[in-house]
């Protein structure tokens, strides 16, 4: 069995930066683009700092045809900060993290009022709003209890063009289908693994990212609205690397690295499920319909000739272990 991918893109993806982006970014370049998160020490906050950004991320890529869709951390902004954003090349969009959710979150929002006035302004220039969606509560139950927000901001925006990012629940899930004006990305973990993967057993800190693994239904519920190629769910892998020392530790760092893995396994969960007519959506046709996305010509072929996953990868002084590392997955890309 073989299918042949017209310019997927991944519509969620940490690059890093330094060495670890130097490792990182040849490991996306199947893709024909992705939107890269902002989320560096200091975040992305200035189109300046996401100019220099997007630059170092091209010469990583190393002449692969590749479409960086950039992201800039949000903070409240006027107008003139708006335009200047919108008119500087590569920007796609603000990500808007709770403070202190994630990953380098510390300088994000604590109270959405604060966002008022940028988000009327971003419904009228047509700048997409990228959310992490979950409150502080106890682990389990972050996202469901964020729905509040996203159902608020879908109502008060109503023309925002606004993401639910990586959701986990089928919760999630009933919300998109009743806001028509939204729409959600899903990781690859999410479609396969629950919480008894990351921590029902020996605790598996490859598998550790937030929002965390949730329950089965959840699992099965985000897999069949995959595979069924909703409309407005994307493909965003949320591909996390940290440094292996920072996942193997005590205070083990959030993220999982499936961005070399990504379309393979996808392809054979799809294939396993009699759905391979629908990942072209799921990794493309989606993503670009909603956001009107012209992505540079690409196109990659997947057969279902098993490959061996790498333990570790390893580069520039940097050792990053992905998920599966070891192990043989059903489906690889021809070369
Ligand atoms: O698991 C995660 N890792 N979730 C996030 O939201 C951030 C990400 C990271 O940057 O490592
Ligand atoms: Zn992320």
């Amino acid at each position: 069995m073989k299918i042949t991918l017209n310019a997927p893109l991944d519509m969620h993806l940490h690059l890093r930066d330094g060495d670890m982006l130097k490792l990182a970014a040849p490991l996306s370049t199947d893709f024909a683009g992705a939107v890269i998160m902002p989320n560096l020490v200091p975040p992305v906050t200035t189109p300046s700092a996401m100019q220099g950004y997007a630059s170092r991320i091209a010469a990583a890529m190393d002449g692969a045809a590749f479409s960086p869709y950039m992201t800039l951390f949000f903070t409240p902004m006027g107008e003139k900060e708006l335009i200047s954003a919108r008119e500087t090349p590569g920007f796609f969009g603000f990500k808007l993290y709770p403070a202190g959710i994630t990953t380098n979150s510390e300088g994000g929002i604590s109270d959405m009022a604060q966002a008022d006035s940028t988000l009327k302004l971003m419904e009228e220039m047509g700048i997409p709003l990228l959310v992490h969606g979950e409150s502080h509560g106890f682990v389990m139950d972050r996202e469901q209890e964020f729905l509040a927000v996203y159902r608020h901001l879908a109502t008060r925006y109503p023309r925002l063009k606004l993401s639910m990012e990586h959701i986990t629940t089928a919760a999630a899930l009933q919300l998109l289908d009743e806001f028509p004006n939204i729409c959600a990305t899903v990781t690859l973990q999410h479609l396969i693994i629950t919480l008894d993967d990351v921590a029902g057993g020996a605790l598996r800190p490859h598998l550790f990212c937030k929002p965390i693994a949730k329950r089965p239904e959840d699992r099965d519920a985000l897999l069949q609205a995959a595979l069924s190629g909703h409309p407005r769910l994307m493909f965003g892998s949320d591909s996390a690397p940290h440094p292996r020392c920072r996942k193997e530790a005590c205070g083990c760092a959030a993220g999982v690295f499936t961005a070399p893995i990504a379309l393979p396994k996808l392809a054979e969960i799809f294939a396993a499920n009699g759905a391979l007519e629908n990942l072209q959506a799921f990794v493309s046709d989606n993503a670009c319909r909603w956001y009107n996305l012209t992505p540079v010509q690409k196109t990659v072929t997947l057969h279902d000739e098993p490959m061996t996953v790498p333990a570790c990868y390893r580069s520039y002084g940097e050792q990053v272990v992905p998920m599966y590392a070891g192990e043989t997955i059903g489906w690889s890309i021809t070369d």
